[in-house]
């Protein structure tokens, strides 16, 4: 069965077009083109931007030059408010002494010790899912936040603080639903992008409730009793190269940052690989049966072979990032055209995951690929739910293993049917679906 999609636009497709679509279902208003093409030029007066799909230009852009190639400004303008100057949107020196002090606390090692910390998350999950037919993409946002609060502060999402910034969380996304992606799109400046009051409002209320997280982690560091958790390993890690530690106000910066880059995204492939499941039973069967292995043991994830080829897939056909930008700082040649400086360049993992010649069958579901060697070498060149080089990100071997823990243990405690409505992709800040994405859950036993 093919994984939903909208047909692309007809014809060449113009910034005009994406415009007038933009509002309505953006990954609709783009041309049906870009699933074939390398290299896709919009050109207007006042934009010039580039849809990128050729591997090795993917390389020169976020592995090889990746500072000739930073993240545009114009994102930062829709998520500056929420994320101040954070690692998400940040460039340069800054961004590179904000990865030093990041990058340690999500190493292999770490993801382990957080290991008990999202199989609580997932039992708690599983626990509060309600049967019967039932729209999960709020059931995950719960679940996905659940996992963040816990392994950043020790917290489940229920404490009072962290359930504030969640709710927060999602009444400032559904006030200004498209202004995340007008933000992550090279969209010309004279498309409105307002942050009204109210999404000024909401942003300043969120940063103020996770001040007082921050407050009272470094009240527990200053006498000793803080737990030995990812904020405490953000907050006491020395940049081993200035010395320098993060400050309170970068630290609620980065907070936001992970809240905002981590939880949605989780939430939005897990909604979607439940979906497939639901369609595919003898994916969901082979899940549920292996999903008996998982236990409090770390190693026990590493056994769950189809669970991993099934959320790897579900990040290939749903993308929860769908598309990002960024700048050339001087003129360009690529693919024999000139690319002027300040052309915005568009890496879509979404158009590139479905590439009809860069995939097998691009639109199926089809776990098993990720074992033969068109999955081997399409996963090199061709796959980057996570973005590549050193600007990918921080929080994928965590996200892994929360995708593969969630699924298993959704799996195993329920049986999972499709309904009449089957969900339809749109992208606003994650791949969303358009009415929800409803299913039918049985308890097994
Ligand atoms: C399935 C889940 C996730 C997906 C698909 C995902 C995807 C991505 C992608 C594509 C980027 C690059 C965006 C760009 O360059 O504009 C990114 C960046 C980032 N992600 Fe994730 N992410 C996920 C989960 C997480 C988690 C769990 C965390 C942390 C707890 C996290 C933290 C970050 C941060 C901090 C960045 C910015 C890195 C930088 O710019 O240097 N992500 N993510």
């Amino acid at each position: 069965m093919k994984a939903p999609r909208p047909t692309g636009a007809e014809g060449r497709g113009t910034i005009r077009t994406l415009m007038r679509g933009f509002r309505r279902d953006l990954l609709g208003a783009l041309p049906e083109r870009l699933y074939r093409a390398w290299m896709a030029e919009f050109r207007t007066p006042i934009i010039h931007s580039f849809f990128c799909n050729d591997p090795a230009l993917l390389k020169t852009i976020l592995q090889d030059r990746p500072a000739d190639f930073p993240k545009s400004n114009r994102m930062r303008e829709g998520l500056a408010p929420l994320l101040g100057n954070g690692v998400f949107i940040s460039n340069g020196a800054e961004w590179a002494h904000q990865r030093r002090i990041i990058d340690p606390a999500f190493e292999g090692g770490r993801i382990r010790h957080s290991y008990p910390a999202i199989l609580g998350a997932a039992r708690a999950a599983v626990s509060r899912m309600p049967t019967g037919i039932t729209d999960v993409e709020p059931q995950l946002a719960h679940a996905a936040a659940d996992v963040i609060f816990r392994v950043l502060f020790s917290l489940p999402v229920e404490h009072a603080i962290a359930a504030q910034v969640f709710h927060a969380f999602r009444a400032h996304q559904e006030a200004q639903p498209l202004v995340n992606l007008a933000a992550l799109l090279p969209l010309p400046r004279w498309m409105p992008r307002p942050h009204s009051r109210r999404t000024r409002a909401s942003a300043a209320q969120i940063r103020g409730l996770i001040a007082d997280l921050v407050d009272a982690r470094l009240a527990q560091i200053a006498d000793g009793t803080a737990p030995d958790d990812l904020a405490t390993k953000m907050m006491t890690t020395p940049d081993p190269e200035t010395g320098a530690c993060f400050t309170r106000a970068e630290m609620v910066d980065q907070v936001a940052v992970m809240f905002l880059a981590g939880h949605e995204t989780s939430a939005s492939v897990l909604a979607w690989a439940l979906w497939l499941l639901a369609a595919h039973p003898e994916w969901q069967d082979r899940v549920a049966a292996e999903a008996v292995q998982l236990s409090d043991d770390f190693a026990s994830v590493s056994t769950l072979k189809a669970t991993r080829a099934v959320f790897r897939e579900a990040l290939r056909l749903y993308p929860a990032v769908a598309m990002f930008a960024r700048e050339a700082t001087q003129t360009e040649t690529f693919r024999e055209r000139r690319l002027p400086r300040g052309a915005q360049l568009v890496v879509s993992p979404w158009h590139l995951h479905r590439h009809q010649r860069l995939w097998d069958r691009p639109d199926d579901f089809d776990p098993a690929r990720w074992d033969t060697l068109e999955g081997k070498t399409s996963a090199r060149t061709a796959y980057l739910p996570f973005s590549a080089g050193p600007r990918a990100c921080p929080g994928a071997g965590l996200a892994m293993v929360e995708g593969v823990v969630m699924l298993a243990a959704i799996t195993r405690a329920f049986r999972l049917e499709t309904t009449d409505r089957e969900p339809l992709p749109v992208a606003r800040l994650t791949i969303r679906a358009k009415d929800g994405i409803w299913l039918k859950m049985t308890p097994r036993s």
